[in-house]
C-alpha cells in the first residue's frame, strides 16, 4: 500500500495533536508535532539568556541555532513521542505557560523557521507521516495528499487547555490561557514568514462541537477515502 503525507494545521489548542497522534498510531505512520520543535527552540532561548525581559537576542540565536538538535522518541508509558532537546527529554518543560507565552515571537524569525522546516522535510521524506502545526500544508509539505485545517472558538480552545492543565494538577488561570490563545493566533496569522492560513486544498474542520472520538472518526474517514484514491 502506497503511503501518503498528512498535514494537519490550525489554530492553537484546537485538538490537532490529539487527532494527529491517534491517527498515526492507528495507521502505523510517524507522528511529528512541529509545534514542539518551536517550543524546544524557545526553551533553549530562555535557558540560555537569549529570551530575556521580552527581548530576543536574535544575533545570538542565529549563531546558536545550528547547535539546537531536536528529536522525538517514543515514550513506552504513554505510547506517544516525547520531545528531546540536545538529548534531554523536555516534553514537560516545553508545555509550561512561560514557554507558551514566548513561543510565537520566536516562531516569527525567518532563520528559525528555515532550520525547522529543513528538519521537518527531512523527517517526512519517505512519506508515511502525520505532522501537525501551522504551515505544514502550505510550506513544509505543499504536496501532502491529505490536508486538514482545524478550528474552534477561542473560548472552547482555552477551556480545553484549562481542563488539560487542571487534570495534570497544574495551576492555571482561564483568562490567562484565553489571552495567550488569542495572542498566539494573532501573531501566527500576521507574521511575514509562513503565516497561519488554510491551504486552498485543505479540508476545513470546525470541531467546536465535536468530541474527541467524533473528530477521530471524521479523520479516519478522510484518510480511508484518500488512501483508496491513491492506491
Ligand atoms: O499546541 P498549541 O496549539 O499550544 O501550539 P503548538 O502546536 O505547540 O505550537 C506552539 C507555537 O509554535 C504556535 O503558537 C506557533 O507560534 C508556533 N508554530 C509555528 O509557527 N509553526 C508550526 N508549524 C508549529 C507551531
Ligand atoms: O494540538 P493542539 O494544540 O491543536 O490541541 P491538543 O493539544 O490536541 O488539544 C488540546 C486539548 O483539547 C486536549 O486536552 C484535548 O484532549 C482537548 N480536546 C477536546 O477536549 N475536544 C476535542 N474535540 C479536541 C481536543
Amino acid at each position: 500500500m502506497k503511503k501518503i503525507t498528512i498535514a494537519i494545521d490550525g489554530f492553537s489548542s484546537c485538538g490537532k495533536s490529539t487527532m494527529a497522534k491517534d491517527l498515526a498510531r492507528e495507521i502505523g505512520y510517524i507522528y511529528i508535532d512541529s509545534g514542539a520543535m518551536y517550543r524546544a527552540v524557545t526553551l533553549y532561548s530562555i535557558e540560555n539568556g537569549i529570551f530575556q525581559n521580552d527581548r530576543i537576542d536574535t544575533e545570538k540565536l542565529k549563531n546558536l541555532i545550528k547547535d539546537i538538535h531536536i528529536s522525538f522518541r517514543l515514550n513506552p508509558e504513554t505510547g506517544r513521542p516525547d520531545t528531546y532537546l540536545n538529548g534531554v527529554n523536555v516534553e514537560n518543560k516545553i508545555r509550561t505557560m512561560e514557554v507558551s507565552s514566548c513561543v510565537s515571537p520566536i516562531a516569527t524569525l525567518d532563520f528559525v523557521r528555515e532550520a525547522m522546516v529543513t528538519q521537518q522535510q527531512e523527517m517526512g521524506k519517505a512519506k508515511g507521516i502525520v505532522m501537525d502545526g501551522r504551515d505544514i500544508g502550505t510550506t513544509v509539505f505543499p504536496d501532502a495528499e491529505l490536508k486538514i485545517f482545524v478550528t474552534a472558538t477561542p473560548e472552547i480552545r482555552a477551556q480545553r487547555r484549562y481542563d488539560e492543565l487542571k487534570a495534570k494538577g497544574e495551576e492555571a488561570s482561564f483568562d490567562e490561557i484565553l489571552e495567550n490563545v488569542k495572542q498566539r493566533d494573532y501573531i501566527d496569522q500576521n507574521r511575514e514568514v509562513s503565516p497561519l492560513r488554510k491551504a486552498s486544498d485543505a479540508l476545513l474542520l470546525d470541531n467546536s462541537d465535536l468530541t474527541i472520538s467524533q473528530q477521530k472518526e471524521w479523520l479516519a474517514e478522510q484518510f480511508e477515502r484518500v488512501i483508496k484514491e491513491k492506491n
